[in-house]
């Protein structure tokens, strides 16, 4: 399957993100090397490929945190590459969780979720408080609002920094391997928020390395070698019964066969998206697998 457009920018509202032709370089090292593909409103995509393949470069250049040296980007069929961008604009629509959270440590976590919102979308200060308390206890920490940052464990950091992003009341969130900084007991608090996230249709695209959660969550996978898409589509076909050699040499990799049930994220998939059928068929789910079970650390 490819998402490729023939039409950039598409016109549908429910293309969200629209990527044409994208390049980047730094230097005379070319990181992306001609890049296409749309998300969709709702859609989860998860970016997969090995170290240096250009994955945070993609995401980065998608919230023009770099600028691409070639090619097309729009968001709400605005063209963030086009010099007289609203940029500020388009910013508050996309969220951005990067592994390393970006807290302010000065601030406690209620101030966290508020600065943004006053700040930049002026939303008045008692407003801000209610709405950053209701994402707060939507990812469990209702109770630790005047804690600062260091107070925490790295999992509450991140989905602190997810519930700042959800308060900016953004159409999508991308992020960066949001649980490879985290102990592997913590991962699991994390996914299951992105979860959520998911079932309750934010569009997000998520650059990871929990197969596992990518197998069950994702609408799509991306696999990327070398600054290319080199294949994409469906969790169970990309993930399960790749095409290309790279991405197979890649799983192989990441993949621990002693451990593998592929069957049990298919059955979860199935379930969250509504075929009963092929959920009923599943096999029985391998804790070791599992994406709210104790992870096994990060894959390579
Ligand atoms: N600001 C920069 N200046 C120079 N080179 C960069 C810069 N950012 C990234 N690169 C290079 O671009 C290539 C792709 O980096 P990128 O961080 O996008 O890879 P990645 O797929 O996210 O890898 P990882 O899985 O290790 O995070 C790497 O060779 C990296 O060294
Ligand atoms: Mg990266």
């Amino acid at each position: 399957m490819t998402t490729t457009p023939t039409k950039i920018p598409t016109g549908n509202r429910e293309d969200e993100i629209q990527i044409y032709d994208l390049h980047k370089s730094f230097g005379d090292l070319e990181v992306l090397k001609g890049i296409s593909t749309v998300v969709h409103r709702g859609e989860v995509v998860c970016v997969i490929g090995p170290s240096g393949s250009g994955k945070s470069t993609l995401l980065r250049c998608v919230n023009l945190l770099e600028e691409p040296t070639r090619g097309r980007i729009f968001i709400l069929n605005e063209e963030i590459t086009d010099p007289d961008a609203d940029v500020d604009f388009i910013r508050t629509q996309m969220g951005m969780v990067f592994q390393q959270f970006n807290l302010f440590p000065h601030l406690t976590v209620l101030e966290n979720c508020t600065i943004g919102q006053t700040q930049v979308k002026k939303v008045p200060k008692d407003r801000a408080e209610k709405i950053a308390r209701e994402n707060l206890t939507k990812v469990g920490l209702g109770d630790r609002t005047d804690a600062y940052p260091a107070q925490l464990s790295g999992g509450m950091q991140q989905r602190v920094a997810i519930a700042r992003a959800l308060s900016m009341d953004v159409e999508m969130i991308l992020f960066d391997e949001p649980t490879s900084a985290l102990d592997p007991e913590l991962v699991g608090d994390v996914l299951a928020v992105m979860r959520d996230l998911a079932t309750e249709g934010m569009t997000m695209m998520v650059v990871t390395h929990e197969m596992a959660f990518a197998r069950e969550v994702a609408d799509r996978v991306i696999f990327m070698d070398g600054g290319v898409i080199v294949e994409e589509g469906h969790p169970s076909q990309v993930i399960g019964n790749p095409q290309e050699e790279r991405t197979r040499t890649f799983l192989q990799r990441v993949l621990d066969p002693t451990h593998s049930n592929p069957g049990a994220e298919d059955a979860a998939h199935a379930r969250r998206h509504g075929d009963e059928e092929e959920a009923d068929e599943g096999h029985l789910p391998d804790p070791a697998l599992r994406t709210d079970a104790p992870p096994r650390g990060r894959l390579f």
